[in-house]
């Protein structure tokens, strides 16, 4: 039998890696305490170093099984505490995307009909390279450096504050004078190009694996727990954004950063601020034909309002402020073999096409498979098996195929099946819709394994451990079928039925009892996340916190969703009337609730976990905070977008139909209908300056 210490990584299976990693946090121990406490080490530093990467690398591969007395929660001899996990004081937000020029001039239109001024008047943008490294979070209390965070999901981060130390480019005491005494600096860690190169050269002469890009390389380095490996990396810093502030930072975004710059942090010199959109449009030409030659890589640039108060007025949507933009450059591309096609059912049993390509590297990355979107596609491509095909990967997105390059004689017809590759069901498509989906419901496994996959991705239920193959595994296994099953999942392995799980390949001890743990952890889940999880067409993040917002509770929701199954009834008025949600969305969620397996399956699933309240987000003293708002008639000082943005981050409702649960109507000139039954009714009526005053 090959020794467990002779296996490739890639190669171990779970039961294997567990024992191996035992033996390396014991040899590693060992090791330190000779060259730490004994100053009499036995092995050469290389020797050392192959020891923690190959537990490093275990770690990497099988996160569940990372030991308590893990080596790498140590530095040298002494005891680390991992990364623990920080809640950011304000968000870190992500941008929107604009892929061309038009694009653009739609954000500045947005912006000014959202700040509802009028056609002369000129908004300034500032304009810098948008940086593809990770971004960070600094924050200075008396103008020391405290704390490090990560970006993480943009809601909590890692506290990394150790890692950032190490960062010449990070001022562990802020210079000047002037600044906030809480001031949370935000900005990007990034490997410069060269920096990379040698990187990439000193770990392949180690026989180490190289870094796919800079951004990985930066990734991977501050990612250390051990903050000596970070600090002999080559890590730099853009400032270009900030948190919480105790006091302001100036009147605009330049003034902002320039004060970050006499503070000691490095900001980007290819800045440019300009009323004029074409203006900003060439600074993007000009840093396109600079890209190559600039030390760095970047992936776009980024568009932001200077002016402060214009960006707190414009807030944000979803996790993107409303007055930045990020103009991305165009698409990497790369010409290869369709070498033949899959089809993939969906959650709702949408059929997407799969291209299997030669692979080919795009942008620093292997790229085999790539997507062909619908049937409606592949006959616009005329595209064929054998083909030489152009194909496309822009930042995280998946692959995509663009065009045909090259199509020999004889090359092969790609024929869309009639039936789910799945469950055999006929493929059917409604209306106008150019996607086929398989008509076999619940009976298909496919689907059913996506429904479970969506269960507890990240954004859902977030099971750690609990990945598409376990998933694929339990299910094949019989284990698991609905949501509920995977609760139960425990009590059934320990009352024996059938071979116990740590004695299956793949799993060990640690393993088994950690995936417990995580399970457990989630008995108790918020009600947007499990409303999300659900996997309600229509019913995103954004439309599940919609639902959480107007009915608080899962039993409530549940209720009312029932009683609007009658179109004609209250209930059915109340969703539609909500802001945001359409019909389409309405009777989406009915139609769930209408179907009596899904009941089942979500009645099963709520004996195993608790829903909380929803906590409407602080408004502090808000007065409007739980009312129901309608605005009606023409605002003169605030856009209609404005003002519902306004009213619902005060917590307020925002309704776009007036009835007795209305609590305030806010009308403008013109208003006629809404109002005439709001006095009916007797309810509070506003004007826009009174409304105003209130908020
Ligand atoms: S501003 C509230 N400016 O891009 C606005 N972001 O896609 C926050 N990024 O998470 C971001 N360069 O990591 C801003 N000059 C720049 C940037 C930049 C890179 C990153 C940042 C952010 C991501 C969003």
């Amino acid at each position: 039998m090959t020794d467990i210490k002779e296996i490739a990584v890639e190669n171990l299976d779970s039961g294997q890696a567990e024992r191996e990693l035992e033996r390396l946090a014991k040899i590693i121990a060992h090791h330190d305490k000779l060259y730490h406490a004994d100053d009499a080490p036995e092995i050469t530093d290389a020797e050392y170093d192959f020891l923690r990467i190959r537990n490093d690398q275990i770690e990497e591969r099988f996160p569940l099984l990372i030991r308590a007395d893990s080596p790498s929660k140590k530095v040298g001899s002494l005891p680390n505490s991992g990364f623990r996990k920080v809640n950011h004081q304000r968000p870190m937000l992500s941008l929107d995307n604009a892929f061309n020029s038009e694009d653009v001039y739609d954000f500045a239109a947005r912006i000014k009909r959202f700040l509802n001024l009028q056609g002369e008047s000129r908004i300034e943008f500032l304009a810098e390279p948008k940086i593809d490294g990770l971004s960070a979070a600094l924050r200075y209390e008396k103008g020391i450096f405290v704390q490090g965070l990560t970006r993480g999901d943009g809601k909590t981060g890692e506290d990394i504050t150790e890692n950032l130390k190490t960062i010449d480019q990070i001022p562990l005491n802020l210079k000047g004078t002037g600044w906030p005494d809480i001031l949370e600096v935000r900005g990007e860690v990034y490997m410069a190009k060269d920096d990379f190169l040698a990187l990439n050269k000193s770990q392949v002469e180690k026989g180490k694996p190289a870094f796919a890009n800079p951004r990985n390389a930066a990734a991977g380095s501050l990612r250390q727990l051990d903050s000596r490996i970070t600090k002999s990396r080559a890590l730099n810093f853009f400032a270009y954004s900030w948190g919480e502030v105790s006091s302001s930072l100036g009147e605009t975004q330049r003034q902002a950063i320039d004060f970050f710059k006499t503070w000691g942090f490095t900001i980007n010199d290819l800045v440019l601020v300009s009323d004029n959109v074409d203006e900003i449009i060439n600074h993007y030409e000009y840093i396109s034909q600079q890209r190559s030659k600039l030390p760095y890589d970047i992936d776009g640039v980024v568009y932001k309002v200077n002016r402060l108060d214009y960006q707190d007025r414009l807030g944000m949507v979803a996790r993107a402020p409303r007055w930045a933009i990020a103009h991305k450059f165009p698409a990497e591309k790369a010409q290869t073999t369709l070498n033949s096609v899959d089809y993939q059912v969906g959650r709702t049993g949408a059929i997407t096409p799969v291209a299997r390509l030669e692979p080919v590297t795009v942008g620093g990355v292997v790229v085999s498979n790539a997507t062909l979107h619908n049937a409606d596609e592949i006959e616009r491509l005329g595209i064929k098996i054998g083909d030489e095909v152009i194909i496309q990967r822009a930042g995280d997105v998946i692959p995509q195929v663009v065009s045909v390059a090259n199509s020999a004689e004889g090359n092969k017809p790609i024929k869309f099946p009639k039936v789910c590759p799945s469950c055999a069901s006929l493929l059917i498509r409604e209306g106008d819709d150019v996607v086929w989906r398989c008509s076999g419901g619940l009976i298909c496994p496919a689907q059913r394994v996506e429904r479970l996959r969506h269960f507890v991705s990240r954004n859902a239920f977030d099971i750690d451990g609990l990945g598409n193959k376990q998933i694929e595994f339990f299910f094949n296994e019989g284990m698991i079928s609905s949501p509920a099953d995977i609760f139960r999942l425990q009590a059934a392995d320990e009352a024996g039925k059938g071979p116990s799980l740590k004695d299956r390949e793949g799993w060990g001890e640690l393993s088994v009892s950690n995936l417990w743990r995580a399970i457990n952890d989630r008995r108790t889940i918020s009600m947007d996340r499990f409303l999300y999880s659900l996997g309600i067409r229509h019913l995103g993040q954004q439309n599940a916190r919609l639902m959480c917002l107007n009915y608080l509770t899962i039993e409530n929701f549940i209720e009312n969703i029932r009683q609007a199954t009658d179109k004609e009834g209250e209930a059915y008025a109340r969703l539609l009337s909500i802001d945001g949600i359409g019909e389409k969305v309405a009777d989406a969620i009915i139609d769930f609730f209408a179907e009596p397996h899904n009941i089942e399956v979500l009645d099963d699933l709520l004996t195993q976990v608790r829903v909380d309240e929803f906590i409407p987000p602080d408004t502090g003293d808000s007065k409007i905070a739980g009312k129901v708002v309608v605005f009606t008639g023409k605002l003169e000082k605030l856009s209609r977008q404005e003002a519902k943005a306004s009213a619902e981050n005060m917590g307020a409702k925002v309704s776009s139909s007036v009835s007795a649960k209305t609590d305030i109507l806010v009308a403008g000139p013109g208003a006629g209908s809404k109002l005439k039954k709001a006095k009916e009714i007797g309810i509070e009526i506003l004007s826009e300056e009174e409304w105003l005053q209130l908020i």
